[in-house]
C-alpha cells in the first residue's frame, strides 16, 4: 500500500494530517485566534509572557504563526529551543537563536545578548520578540537567568518581549520561591487547551478541505469518536484520523466511518 493509492482513492492532493503543515495552511479554530490574540498583546506591551498547555494541542504551531505574522519593520522574532539541561547550553541556543557567537564564558555571552537586545531597540528601532519552546524543561538557573537578561536601564526599560512556552509543569516550577521575580514580572498567562468536539470537526474538515477532499470525506460520528479518544489534542486527532483513513481504504469504502475510527481504537 502506498500513500500515493491512498490519496487519489480519495481524491487528495496531500496528505491532509501532515506534521510539515505550512504557516498559512494551519486552521483558524477559535481556540487559537483567542490565544493568538493574547500574544500579539503581550508583544504590543512588551511584557514577559507564558503560554501553556498540553503537549500536542498546538503551542509551537502558535509561535510560528505570531512569528510570522510580526511586522518586520517594527518587530524581530527570536525562536530559541532548548532541550538539554546546563544553565551553559541555555546561553548557547540563546546566543546561537539570536545570531550570535555561543563561544566563551557564560558572562561574555550573556553580555552579548543584552547588547545585541539595545542594539536592536536603540539603533534599529526594532523591538526583539523572543520565544522560548519547552521552557518547562529548563532548570531553575535559565529561568532565574531569563529574568536578568530582561532588565535593562534599572529594570525600567521594556528592551524585548519574552514568551516561555511549555506544559503545564512550567506553571508549577514558577510557583517556586527561587523564582519569585520571573513570576512576579509575568504580565500574560496564556493557555492553550485541546480542542473542543466543535473545533474538532472544524479541524478534520479544513483539512480535507485544503486538500481538495470531499466535504463529507469523514461522517460525524466518526469525527466524534476521533474526538473522544484524541481528547481533542491535535497531534492525537491527526494521527487517528489519517489511520481511520487508512482502514477506510483498506475496505473500499467511499467515506471513513465510525467503525473504521472502531479499527484502530482496538489495534
Ligand atoms: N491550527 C492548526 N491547524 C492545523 N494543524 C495544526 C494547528 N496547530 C497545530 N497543528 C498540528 O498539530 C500538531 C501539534 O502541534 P504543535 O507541535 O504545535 O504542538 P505543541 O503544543 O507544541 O506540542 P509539544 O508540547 O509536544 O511541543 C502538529 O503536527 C501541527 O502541525
Ligand atoms: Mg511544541
Amino acid at each position: 500500500m502506498r500513500q500515493s493509492d491512498i490519496l487519489s482513492y480519495f481524491n487528495l492532493e496531500k496528505h491532509p494530517f501532515d506534521k510539515e503543515i505550512s504557516t498559512q495552511e494551519l486552521i483558524e479554530l477559535p481556540s487559537n485566534i483567542k490565544a493568538h490574540g493574547e500574544l500579539q498583546l503581550l508583544i504590543e506591551t512588551k511584557g514577559i509572557g507564558i503560554l501553556t498547555g498540553p503537549s500536542g494541542c498546538g503551542k509551537s504551531s502558535l509561535i510560528r504563526k505570531t512569528a510570522h505574522t510580526l511586522n518586520p519593520g517594527l518587530y524581530r522574532p527570536f525562536y530559541v529551543f532548548h532541550s538539554s539541561l546546563s544553565t551553559a547550553d541555555f546561553y548557547q541556543s540563546f546566543a546561537a537563536a539570536m545570531n550570535l557567537s555561543p563561544q566563551g564564558r557564560r558572562s561574555s555571552i550573556f553580555r552579548r545578548i543584552k547588547e545585541q537586545i539595545i542594539n536592536l531597540n536603540d539603533q534599529q528601532r526594532i523591538h526583539p520578540v523572543i520565544f522560548i519552546d519547552e521552557a518547562h524543561s529548563l532548570n531553575t538557573d535559565s529561568l532565574k537567568e531569563i529574568r536578568m537578561l530582561t532588565n535593562f536601564e534599572y529594570d525600567s526599560k521594556n528592551a524585548c518581549t519574552i514568551l516561555l512556552c511549555g506544559h503545564s509543569e512550567l506553571i508549577h516550577k514558577l510557583k517556586l520561591n527561587i523564582l519569585s521575580s520571573l513570576a512576579n514580572s509575568i504580565t500574560h498567562s496564556i493557555k492553550l487547551d485541546s480542542m473542543s468536539g466543535e473545533e474538532t470537526f472544524t479541524y478534520i474538515e479544513g483539512r480535507i478541505n485544503s486538500c481538495g477532499g470531499h466535504p463529507g470525506l469523514y461522517t460525524k460520528n466518526a469525527m466524534k469518536l476521533i474526538h473522544d479518544i484524541s481528547g481533542g489534542i491535535l497531534r492525537t486527532s491527526a494521527n487517528a484520523a489519517w489511520r481511520s483513513l487508512i482502514k477506510a481504504y483498506e475496505h473500499k469504502s467511499a467515506q471513513v466511518e465510525k467503525e473504521y475510527v472502531n479499527m484502530i481504537v482496538n489495534q
